[in-house]
């Protein structure tokens, strides 16, 4: 039975559907293709990943290690936290059985944390900006020479090359610096393959940020696997399952109106709308769900100051991998699609020359930041006009600038 969660990643009894991924990264591990799992934030990557190395780890011959990269600031910090993550696969591992408990339990466990800490604090004494190169090969060969396959998971490689490039401010130095730690991640991902398998994910779409620094052929050994929102099909049964494991009523019409209003059907937002309207229901004292009810939680609890927080996030990402000029003309041409309902040339020439009249720094960036808007999954080109890909996403805008806002239809 299928349990809702909103927010955090998922596997086991929380996680749905994605088999044929699954299946397609389960491939990838078996003929040692390195991956690089790309999708908008929210899809689902870090699901997938998590849910994918579980299955693994009843594999005989094969171990895994995942490592999340959010907070690394720069190489030296993504070494430690890779050398963390896979103390327990070490040939000289220190309290081994301790952490892989610990990691286990993601450190709830107090002590436990503290004796984490206080081990990242002394990797990081050693692991510096001199040393990062030498010992994460010395780490890297360590691993490989296991007696089986180990699958190393990289989350959020993105959110760390885009804080070594500092966003907006593309400098050579930064630049070089991003290509040391990606040369480095491509070397050992070379020399180890067969024995070592890279899955590398990230929230912010990496190519957009690679090709702005030249830098895209050196993700070049990972083979992209892009992952795909649900069908509206597929999002309609998630609600289904939901619906009968918290015991609420949900004709089939009135999912399907929902999944087609949100047209992409990312799985957190399909997850988000069956919590506010279980919560509604709940507040109603009723279980059965009508096309009324939906309406009422899509607009008034998505659409709203919940929503609000969401929609807050998705642009503080934008922000960070366009920089300030770029961001701000991003905000530009979404507020036009939204309220326009597509994007046309004509709309796109009027803000540039717009731009290019005032002498505007941003009108150069004007056709990039389209490109990474179409990248990122913010919008889909349909000839020569861009328009929303989420029904959310575009609903969202809509509501921030007052415009009106269809109720949902059944068919
Ligand atoms: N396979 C899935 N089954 C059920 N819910 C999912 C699934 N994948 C993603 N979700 C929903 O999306 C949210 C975000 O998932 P996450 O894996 O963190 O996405 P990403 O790493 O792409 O940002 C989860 O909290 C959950 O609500
Ligand atoms: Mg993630």
């Amino acid at each position: 039975m299928l349990k809702k969660t909103v927010g955090n990643w998922v596997d086991g009894d929380r996680f749905f559907d994605r088999q044929s991924d699954i299946a397609a990264l389960r491939e990838h591990v078996s003929d040692g293709t390195h991956t690089l799992l790309v999708a908008q934030r929210r899809m689902g990557k870090t699901s997938l990943v998590r849910e994918l190395l579980r299955r693994l780890n009843d594999c005989p011959g094969i171990d895994t290690a995942f490592v999340d990269l959010e907070d690394a600031r720069d190489p030296a910090d993504a070494i430690v936290q890779i050398s963390l993550a896979s103390r327990p696969l070490q040939s000289i591992p220190r309290r081994a059985g301790e952490f892989k408990e610990a990691i286990l339990r993601r450190f709830r466990n107090v002590q436990l944390a503290a004796q984490y800490e206080e081990m990242r604090f002394q990797l990081r004494a050693e692991i510096n900006r001199g040393t990062w190169k030498s010992k994460g090969d010395l780490l890297m060969n360590d691993l490989a020479r296991r007696d089986g396959k180990v699958v190393l998971a990289i989350d959020e490689l993105s959110i760390l090359v885009n804080r070594i490039l500092k966003a907006g401010q593309m400098i050579p130095e930064n630049i070089d610096a991003a290509d040391e730690f990606l040369s480095w991640l491509r070397r050992n991902a070379q020399e180890h393959r067969g024995r070592l398998c890279l899955i590398v994910s990230g929230s912010v779409g990496i190519a957009p940020i690679l090709k702005q620094a030249g830098l895209s052929a050196a993700m070049n050994v990972f083979s992209a696997y892009e992952l795909k929102p649900w069908s509206e099909s597929t999002a309609s049964d998630c609600l289904g399952e939901l619906a009968a494991n918290y015991g609420v009523e949900l004709p089939v019409a009135v999912r399907e109106a929902v999944c087609r209003r949100l047209r992409c059907c990312i799985p957190h937002h399909v997850q988000q709308f069956f919590d506010a309207l279980h919560r509604q229901l709940k507040l109603a004292g009723r279980t059965d769900a009508t096309l009324q009810d939906a309406d009422t939680a899509y607009r008034h609890d998505m659409l709203a100051a919940r929503g609000q927080i969401d929609m807050d996030h998705y642009e503080e990402r934008l922000k960070l991998v366009l920089g300030t000029d770029g961001y701000r003309v991003a905000l530009e041409l979404l507020a036009r699609a939204a309220s326009e309902g597509s994007l046309s040339p004509e709309s796109i020439n009027a803000y540039k020359s717009m731009l290019d009249i005032s002498q505007d720094a941003g009108a150069a960036s004007v056709p990039l930041v389209l490109e990474d808007l179409v990248q990122d999954g913010y919008l889909t080109r349909q000839g020569e006009e861009f328009r929303f890909a989420s029904g959310l996403l575009e609903d969202w805008q809509r509501s921030r600038r007052g415009l009106p806002i269809n109720p949902l239809t059944a068919i």
